[in-house]
């Protein structure tokens, strides 16, 4: 079922898969803490190759892998490798595959992931490409909300921000289709999610609703997920310049709903202010941390070691 499986869209995962991950990332919570010792992946190696910027989906999948044992190569920019040299993304992904394990692959291009796992013979794991997707970040918030509300199904989900070229908009509205929630896209116009993504959620039988501010919205909801507006996605700087600092969550706005699970993928620039921190509402750290149980749970699986860790990761999957 896992054995050798490519992590590419979440589309790619059904309900039953995502739950599975889900519970085998809860028994990885004490690992993840460090306040239990398992090495399956002992002699394991992870080929980070990180072409875009990362603080949380690189270091929580470093830390993922040491803290079961396995070891951890590759760059965090593609600078200082022969892709300087015009080598291509295929001969680079072939060379890793041949260093290592399982891939985790970041890369500005739509679509790179998926080219990466033709050319690899090892599992690729997509850590976020482009504007499309960010599956393992999904999981996590997936994660965190079951863990804030206890289910993932009757719960109502706000999405702000940048819902044209955050990609783990896409992905987690496209997940959120597996469980019985309602989703409300809040973005200005301009920051519209792509119809292709909204069609889907429909087709897939969600209530989507599309509005341009929080108002109405809040008394609605129980979990409110914040994006950054995607500056480095934009091709015109002055655009960006217009539209940055357009929606801004604070203490006074967030008061009035104790029970609103505030999410966040990060990083943040301006969207969420500091004051928000200290509410007990606001979940965003304890997300970023939960990167750490999910992606060590999806290594072991993908690798084949789940089973030394009391779950089954089935037969393999062929390349
Ligand atoms: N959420 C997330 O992907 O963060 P990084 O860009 O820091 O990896």
């Amino acid at each position: 079922m896992f054995n050798g499986r490519d992590v590419i869209s979440i589309s790619d995962f059904d309900r039953n898969e995502i739950e599975r991950i889900l519970d085998f990332s809860e028994r990885m919570v004490p690992v993840a803490k460090g306040d239990r010792y398992a090495d399956p992946l002992k002699g394991k190696i992870l080929a980070t190759l990180f072409f875009e910027p990362s603080t949380r989906t690189r270091l929580s999948f470093e830390s993922a892998m040491n803290r079961l044992g396995g070891r951890v190569l590759g760059f965090a920019e593609p600078k200082g490798t022969s892709l300087a040299k015009g080598e291509t993304l295929a001969d680079t992904v072939r060379m890793a595959a041949a260093y290592s394990d399982v891939i985790v692959l970041r890369h500005p291009r739509e679509g790179s992931a998926r080219l990466a796992a033709k050319y690899s013979e090892k599992p690729v794991i997509n850590g976020g490409d482009g504007a499309g997707q960010h599956p393992t970040q999904t999981l996590l918030d997936l994660f965190t909300i079951r863990q804030d509300k206890g289910k993932l199904d009757g719960l109502n989900v706000a999405i702000l921000g940048d819902l044209k070229y955050g990609r783990t908009v896409h992905s987690l509205s496209m997940a959120l289709t597996n469980f019985d929630t309602k989703i409300h896209l809040v973005s200005p116009k301009e920051l519209r999610a792509p119809r292709e993504v909204v069609n889907h959620l429909k087709e897939r039988g969600t209530e989507v609703s599309e509005v341009a501010d929080l108002e109405g919205v809040l008394d609605q909801v129980d979990v409110l997920y914040v994006t950054r507006i995607q500056k480095e996605r934009f091709p015109d700087p002055m655009e960006y310049q217009r539209i940055a600092g357009m929606y801004r969550v604070d203490e006074e706005l967030i008061s009035p709903y104790p029970d609103l699970t505030i999410m966040h993928p990060l990083p943040r620039v301006n969207e969420i202010a500091p004051d928000v921190d200290i509410l007990p509402q606001a979940r965003y750290f304890n997300q970023a941390f939960n990167g750490v149980p999910v992606r060590m749970a999806l290594l072991a699986l993908v690798t084949g070691m789940a089973e030394a860790l009391g779950e089954e990761a089935g037969e393999e999957v062929a390349r």
